[in-house]
């Protein structure tokens, strides 16, 4: 397993946030804010991953929508999200948040296409 920690100035804020259970702080996973992969800062991407244990119990949208409303606040005009276009879950998710598929897309032979969606804030 490889772990790395990114300092503020190089995460768009509020940043990557662990995500932990109330009332036990029990660590679930994490969700924020990455650098926009095309190098667009006014538009960061949504990004998300739960331990396995914890999936389908919505927590990957609820704290999305956390995020959303953070950046938001944070005068953000829009989001973008980066998903392969195999990951039905994650779609799912980015879907019940508002995102729309761009029509955007990246061939990639090896891991899957990879697939943009933004929402306007
Ligand atoms: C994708 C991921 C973050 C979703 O987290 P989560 O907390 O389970 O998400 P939620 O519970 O909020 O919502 C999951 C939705 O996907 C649906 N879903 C899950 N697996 C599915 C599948 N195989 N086919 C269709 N729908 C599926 C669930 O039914 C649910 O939708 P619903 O509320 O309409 O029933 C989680 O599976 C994960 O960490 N995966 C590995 C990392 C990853 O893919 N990260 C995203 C990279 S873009």
């Amino acid at each position: 397993m490889e772990i790395w920690i990114l300092s503020d100035d190089q995460v768009p804020a509020p940043g990557l946030l662990v995500v932990q259970r109330r009332g036990s702080g029990t660590g679930l996973g994490y969700c924020g804010l990455i650098e926009n992969s095309t190098g667009n800062t006014e538009e960061p991407e949504l990004a998300f991953e739960f331990l396995q244990e914890f999936w389908n119990r919505g927590y990957a949208t609820e704290s999305g929508a956390a995020v959303i409303d953070r950046a938001r606040t944070l005068g953000y005009p829009g989001l973008a999200s980066t998903v392969r276009a195999w990951n039905t879950a994650s779609l799912r998710v980015l879907e019940k948040l508002g995102f729309v598929n761009t029509g955007v897309h990246e061939h990639d032979e090896m891991h899957g296409d990879s697939l943009l969606l933004r929402k306007s804030l």
